[in-house]
């Protein structure tokens, strides 16, 4: 797939990386990590590195969907977790766009993975799964072994949240001399979660040595990420906002921003990136109409399929809201919560998708049914119905308590359906306010997380919105953003570079 072309003789070297996250588009995902650890890894590809990738298979993965097949020296592995020895057997698989390949690793494993249908969670009950600690530490042992067993030692490691931390402290505390070549970067995808466990039962299940102990302990617990966060070589995360605001909020960081404080060096926030063949009004093939800002009438016919879809009346005058979202409070569901009799009072219509917190899912559907004309909430999972509401939703809802960088904004933005957020990290770095009077800005923004500030916010909108012509212009000023992953692809690869001239420097 990745054509054969002549190699500029004065471009610097192609590196080896393995990346490794517990969640990859198309393979399995519940929200913006795996988006980017397929568009990043795919970027970084065409930018010629032998990058390869590395996940669980989960139980929900299908053999035969994702092409999965075995790998002679990587199969039945005895990996020990505690007092237990499980094996691993890590098949081979890949993700794809029509350009590039890259090969995909996955861990196969009855206990841990086949058993269990979730990612991190059981779907029937929304509850974490209670043995995440050992699983997590079976996968990262596994990707060590990976390399080990292959005899490809990259060189760039890039492991992602807590889920992936363990790497890096394998790779340097148990094999230091192996991987003395290997640099590790760690991106922060969101702190809230830190992969927090009982200390004592849970380090023991590492097998790692007692003198290495503190480096993982936090507030009492064993903290993945911190681990991560001390041993990683370079550590980035997904906004500029967001990095400000977790180098300085003890709170918002759980007190690992005095780890970031110390490392404020190797610290570098680098915005994601939307894949532009995946996320496409104009090439999307799952959307009832494809369209550009040329044919924009197009996008009207994908607002009547999406309010058809979701059981609403279609009326041309009538915006309509959208929310697609992980229910978690995260996610500012509380907002939504306090402003619903004032929102569903006015001349709107909105559609939810989600799943998550029970909670949250029963106080969207019991608004669902006092207001049945206005609001249609879907609960569950479906990558096809995202696109169709980006395609056919006027506004785009994101009134996050926090926001590392978000996508669905972004993906928004192309699609023409204009973002309404709460200012804070990812959120306030990629969505202008928009200003009649300089015409400038792509959406509407609100400042403190309050019910009335978000009210205010979307009524700005809902004024803009009667305004046709100054309605398209804003259409225009978002669609044109440039949210593609070429230029964070290109940070990356500095990063990457700039970590392998200290390697030669001490040689
Ligand atoms: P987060 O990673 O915090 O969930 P992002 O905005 O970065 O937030 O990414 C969310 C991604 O997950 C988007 O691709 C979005 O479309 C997708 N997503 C979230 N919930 C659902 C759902 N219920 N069905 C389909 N896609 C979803
Ligand atoms: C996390 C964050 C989200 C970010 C995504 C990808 O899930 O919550 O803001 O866009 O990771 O980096």
């Amino acid at each position: 797939m990745s054509k054969a072309k002549t190699r500029d003789r004065n471009a610097p070297k192609p590196l080896s990386i393995l990346f490794v996250a517990s969640e990859i588009y198309p393979i399995a995902k519940t929200g913006g990590l795996a988006d980017v650890a397929y568009g990043l890894p795919i970027a970084l590809r065409d930018l010629e590195h032998d990058i390869r990738v590395m996940l669980p298979k989960y139980g929900a993965i299908s053999e035969r969907k994702n092409r999965i097949h075995e790998i002679n020296r990587l199969k039945d592995i005895p990996v020990s977790v505690g007092e237990r020895t499980e094996l691993a057997t890590v098949k081979s698989s890949s993700i794809t766009n029509p350009r590039q390949k890259v090969q995909a690793y996955m861990t196969t494993n009855h206990h841990y993975y086949d058993s269990k249908w979730g990612l991190y969670a059981d779907p029937e009950t929304g509850a974490d799964y209670e043995d995440n600690d050992e699983r997590f530490i079976f996968f990262n042992k596994t990707v060590v072994q990976t390399c080990l067993l292959l005899g490809w030692i990259p060189n760039v490691v890039h492991v992602n949240d807590w889920q992936t931390a363990l790497t890096a402290a394998y790779m340097r505390v148990m094999f230091p001399d192996k991987f003395k070549a290997t640099k590790i970067v760690l991106t922060i995808h969101n702190i809230a979660n830190q992969g927090e466990f009982p200390f004592k039962e849970a380090f023991a299940k590492t097998g790692l040595p007692a003198e290495v102990a503190e480096n993982f302990k936090h507030k009492g617990k064993l903290n993945f990420l911190k681990a991560g966060m001390i041993y990683a070589d370079h550590i980035t995360t997904v906004s500029e906002g967001y990095a400000k605001e977790i180098l300085a909020d003890a709170k918002l960081s759980n007190g690992l921003n005095d780890i970031l404080k110390k490392r404020k060096a190797v610290f570098t926030p680098i915005l994601n990136g939307i894949d532009p063949l995946i996320w496409s009004p104009d090439k999307d093939k799952t959307i009832a109409r494809r369209f550009t800002f040329a044919d924009l009438d197009k996008k009207e016919d994908n607002k009547i399929d999406l309010v058809k879809k979701f059981g609403l009346q279609y009326n041309e005058a009538t915006p309509v809201i959208a929310m697609i979202s992980r229910l978690v409070e995260q996610k500012g569901f509380a907002l939504l919560k306090e402003a619903a009799e004032s929102l569903l009072k006015k001349d709107i219509q909105m559609v939810i998708l989600g799943e998550g917190d029970k909670k949250i899912e029963q106080m969207l559907l019991s608004l669902m049914k006092k207001y049945p004309k206005k609001l249609s909430v879907k609960i569950g999972f479906d990558e096809i119905l995202a696109h169709q509401i980006e395609a056919g939703a006027d506004m785009f809802l994101m009134p996050s308590l926090f926001e590392p960088c978000g996508l669905n904004q972004m993906y928004s933005c192309v699609y023409g359906t204009i973002p309404i957020v709460h200012a804070v990290g990812g959120l306030a770095d990629t969505i202008k306010e928009f200003s009649p009077k300089t015409a400038q800005g792509n959406g509407f923004t609100f400042v403190k997380f309050e019910a009335g500030a978000m009210l205010k916010a979307i009524d700005k909108a809902l004024v803009t919105y009667q305004n046709k012509e100054q309605w398209m212009g804003l259409i225009k000023n978002a669609m044109s953003s440039d949210f593609t992953w070429s230029k964070s692809s290109k940070q990356y690869d500095g990063i990457y570079r700039a970590l392998m001239a200290t390697l030669d420097k001490t040689k």
